[in-house]
């Protein structure tokens, strides 16, 4: 059985240096994988990009991260994601890495994502080139994740994102916002590849567990939903949705 570790949001700058980091090496003897589902900062500075760094890097297993909204916070996602990657961190956007784990091949696809709303309650490409601008930047994120999905050769595919797909694991959040929280987008994406698990963080109110409408079991692993350094999932390759 191939097992991921999960969390998002952890949020780390200097006054947390080392907290996480002896859970996350038992972490390392109960999983094949570690993901990171963004807002791995408070402020995206490179110093705190440092103290994610040395938290996440020279685990005994892979860890791959998207970052979040927080991380884009001080314009510098570029010189943050290099800081990880440099630390041997797989730092996915628009992008997929496929791993041997476990003898197992686990593709996993990642991107931020971006809010947008969902099925009745969403923006649109349309008014304002603000607006518009706003409605295709979720979209654009949200079919770079699906064509990035599709293209993967592996056995097991999972999707890493930091907004979310789908309102389900949102509960919790005030209504008003759920439009800034995630977009229908990733879940259409991720419904149109046999996605085994969805990942993402972002909403700190939310709820951990949902399903997309293809059945896409969606985990909301944000630090302060999970209430624990991570969680473990458990990943089979029979463990698909069931077609509609
Ligand atoms: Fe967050
Ligand atoms: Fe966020």
């Amino acid at each position: 059985m191939t097992c991921v570790a999960a969390v998002g949001d952890i949020h780390l700058d200097r006054d947390l240096a080392g907290h996480l980091r002896p859970a996350l090496e038992i972490a390392a003897t109960q999983a094949n994988l570690l993901l990171v589902a963004g807002d791995l900062t408070r402020h995206g500075t490179l110093d705190e990009a440092e103290v994610v760094a040395s938290e996440l890097a020279g685990l005994t297993i892979p860890v791959v991260v998207v970052l979040g909204n927080h991380d884009y916070h001080s314009d510098q996602q570029d010189d943050v994601a290099k800081v990880l990657t440099d630390g041997g961190i797989t730092v996915l956007e628009r992008s997929s890495t496929v791993l041997d784990v476990g003898g197992v091949r686990l593709g996993v696809a990642g991107v931020k994502g971006f809010g947008g709303g969902f099925a009745g309650r969403c923006t649109s490409e349309f008014g304002e080139p603000e607006t518009k601008a706003f409605a295709r930047h979720g979209r654009e994120a949200a079919d770079a994740l699906g064509y990035c999905l599709r293209s993967l050769d592996c056995d097991v595919r999972v999707a890493l994102t930091h907004y979310s797909p789908i309102p389900e694991t949102l509960v919790g959040e005030p209504l008003e916002i759920y439009p800034f929280l995630g977009s229908y987008h990733l879940a259409q994406a991720i419904d149109s590849a046999p996605t085994a698990l969805a990942v993402h963080g972002h909403a700190h109110a939310g709820t951990e567990r949902g399903l997309t409408p293809g059945g896409v079991k969606v985990r909301n692993v944000a630090h302060p939903v999970i209430r624990q350094a991570y969680s473990v999932y458990e990943l089979d390759p029979a463990d698909l949705p069931v077609p509609a």
